[in-house]
């Protein structure tokens, strides 16, 4: 399986989250993708109802011709490290439970720099993930690779996806090179076995196509918030 993983951060309006499913629906509608591709939306925790909603109408469509353009999950971008309870302000499985969040990033870089994460609270909320059997993404740059897998059991390495994003690629428009990311991938695949590797940093539809044999799959932050580049990136890296 490859994924496709917009990473709206804390961008949008409820109106402009709903322009853009429009803008996506519109757009998917007259293409077709690989069977083996998940485009995985990670929105803000304010927008999970729309987006759900979204999809299951958008979902239903193809109930009878099973004709989807692609497959498409709803993510999170972070998850409460403790369970339902007590801990105001802080969002729990239990809280997202039936709205099919089927996916969530946790330890992003933004998340370890500006809000003190540290891998210890990564492991745990990839903890709370699994048992509500939702699939971590895990983000790691080369200062954590080692430290975030040693805080994971096998069990749930093996049930990780980890996505590797150099902090300098990260919204500079300066993406890795393919052998430096080639590199950071061996050393990702020594620390937690064989998971999906994705790229992040910098990802557009005009360099995706530089880790097409290397990658499980992208994390687009700035080149997700609109609907026609997300799908320039859809194109140009799973067109069949
Ligand atoms: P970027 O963000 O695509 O804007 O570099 C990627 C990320 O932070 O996940």
């Amino acid at each position: 399986m490859k994924y496709l993983i917009a990473n709206w951060k804390s961008n949008k309006t409820s109106a402009e989250a709903q322009t853009w499913f429009s803008e996506f629906e519109a757009l998917l509608s007259t293409r077709r993708f690989g069977k083996d591709v998940t485009v995985v939306i990670a929105v803000p925790f304010p927008f999970v109802p729309v987006a759900a909603e979204w999809l299951k109408i958008w979902k239903s469509q193809f109930k009878t011709t099973g004709t989807q353009p692609v497959a498409v999950a709803l993510a999170v971008q972070d998850l409460s490290s403790y369970a339902a309870g007590s801990y105001t302000g802080a969002v729990s499985v239990r809280n997202l439970e039936g709205f099919g969040v089927e996916f969530v990033i946790l330890g992003h870089s933004e998340r370890r720099r500006y809000f003190h994460e540290t891998s210890a609270d990564v492991a745990a909320k990839v903890d709370q993930a699994i048992q509500a059997e939702m699939k971590p993404i895990v983000c790691v740059d080369d200062p954590y690779i080692d430290e975030q897998a040693q805080l994971l059991d096998s069990g749930q390495k093996s049930q990780v996806i980890v996505a590797y994003e150099a902090l300098k690629t990260i919204g500079t428009g300066n993406n890795l090179s393919a052998a430096d990311f080639e590199k950071a991938k061996e050393e990702v695949l020594e620390a937690f076995g064989l998971v999906p590797v994705v790229y992040g940093g910098s990802v557009t539809s005009s360099n995706v196509s530089a880790y097409t044999t290397l990658a499980a799959g992208y994390l687009v932050g700035g080149a997700s918030l609109q609907a026609a580049d997300f799908v320039a990136i859809l194109d140009r890296a799973f067109s069949e």
